[in-house]
């Protein structure tokens, strides 16, 4: 039987979703629904969905799954108690710790060891971890979401990776590893962004492999011990260093702009590795994403710049923060686009188009590349 679906959220991860899964042959409709009110819509719509996929985290962390699947309708995402692993950095701590999955140490909150990095207990849109290098930024950081419980951990160095796993039917799926770029510019200090570009797969050593490996392994057996039992996509943020994977974060959605860059990677059909566990499979060459933002991204970006999109047009462009009026396209947030393609070296390409598309305050970084 084939699927009346919604996708819940409106980014560009979401139209990725939306397009995957129209592209299958498991699915009738797929319907893009914003995340506010879903719930109140099921009792206003004439058709039930018979799939929802879940993906922003606040839906998530809200309890969104447990709320469908309590209705009886098949949800893709990770249930309240797991969706801590997002919502809550000390939650998530706790879990890494009880099951001997490596990460950074805990220090003392008035350590005087820089670097450091501060992190906030609590749903912050990627604002809420900051590398400190002194007091004084320490002391203005330490302000910034008053009222909400930080820790402070140790610095660690070394190259990242986002690695995203479906949990479904009590085994972990595993996509190949991607690389986001999550700094505004290739400066030291730039502003951690939602991502400004990805790409898929990642070169990885022989043992960045083996070591990989022995982690997801580990992951899917703490999940299960936990009583885990949701189908939904678990993110880590790992980082290589002292010769293994540490983890730096989990969310408990796919990554945007990651899951852009698998997605249009992906060979076979997503609704099969959703609906009955097939693994996934990928095209030759390289997935990847980049993000137009709008200049002032991401603290003010500015809003209402008409878009203009060459015609010539021959890679995928997802709308984020894109507003339609009068048959016209204007930005309406920080990120405004999400450009992709696969090729063996698709960085060339999707600049050249960046470059090509008309707003008066376009800003995308230039200097990403595989
Ligand atoms: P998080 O939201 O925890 O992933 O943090 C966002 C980014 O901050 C990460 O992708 C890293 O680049 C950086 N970061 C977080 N924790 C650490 C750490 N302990 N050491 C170095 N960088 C970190
Ligand atoms: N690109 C990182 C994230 O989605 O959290």
């Amino acid at each position: 039987m084939a699927l009346n679906i919604w996708v819940v959220g409106n980014g560009a991860r979401e139209q990725a979703i939306k397009t995957a899964c129209e592209k299958s042959k498991l699915s009738k409709s797929v319907k893009l629904i914003e995340e506010e009110n879903c719930l109140e819509l099921l009792s206003e719509v004439s058709q039930i969905p018979d799939l929802v996929i879940l993906g922003p985290e606040q839906p998530i962390c809200d309890g969104l799954v447990d709320e469908f699947t309590a209705r009886g309708i098949k949800c893709i995402g990770v249930n309240k108690k797991f969706s801590q692993l997002e919502s809550s950095k000390l939650f998530a701590k706790k879990f890494i710790v009880n099951h001997g999955i490596k990460c950074a140490k805990l220090l003392p909150i008035e350590s005087n060891d820089f670097p450091q990095v501060m992190k906030f207990d609590g749903l912050c849109k990627g604002k809420g971890v900051k590398v400190l290098y002194n007091n004084d930024e320490k002391n203005v950081f330490a302000r910034k979401f008053t009222g909400m419980r930080y820790f402070i951990e140790e610095y660690l160095e070394g190259e990242e990776i986002s690695v995203m796993s479906y949990l479904y039917n009590g085994r972990l799926i595993n996509f190949r590893p991607a690389r986001d770029f999550k700094r505004l510019s290739a400066a030291k200090d730039a502003p951690n962004t939602g991502g400004m570009g990805a790409y898929t797969p990642v070169n990885l050593t022989d043992e960045q492999q083996i070591k990989l490996q022995i982690y997801l392994e580990k992951l899917e057996k703490s999940l299960l011990s936990e009583g885990a039992d949701f189908n939904g996509f678990i993110y880590s943020g790992l980082i290589w260093t002292r010769g293994d994977w540490y983890v730096l974060e989990y969310n408990v959605r796919l990554g945007d702009p990651e899951c852009q860059a698998i997605l249009t990677n992906l060979k076979n059909d997503f609704l099969d590795i959703l609906l009955n566990g097939a693994e996934p499979e990928y095209h030759d060459g390289v997935g990847a994403c980049l993000t137009i933002a709008a200049e002032g991204y991401p603290e003010e970006p500015v809003k209402g710049d008409e878009i203009t999109l060459p015609e010539d047009m021959n890679i995928d462009v997802y709308f984020a923060g894109v507003e339609t009026k009068d048959g016209k396209l204007y930005s309406n947030g920080g990120r405004v686009l999400s450009l992709c393609t696969n090729s063996e070296n698709p960085y060339p390409a999707l600049k050249n188009y960046a470059e090509k598309i008309r707003m008066e305050h376009k800003y995308y970084r230039k200097d990403i590349d595989i």
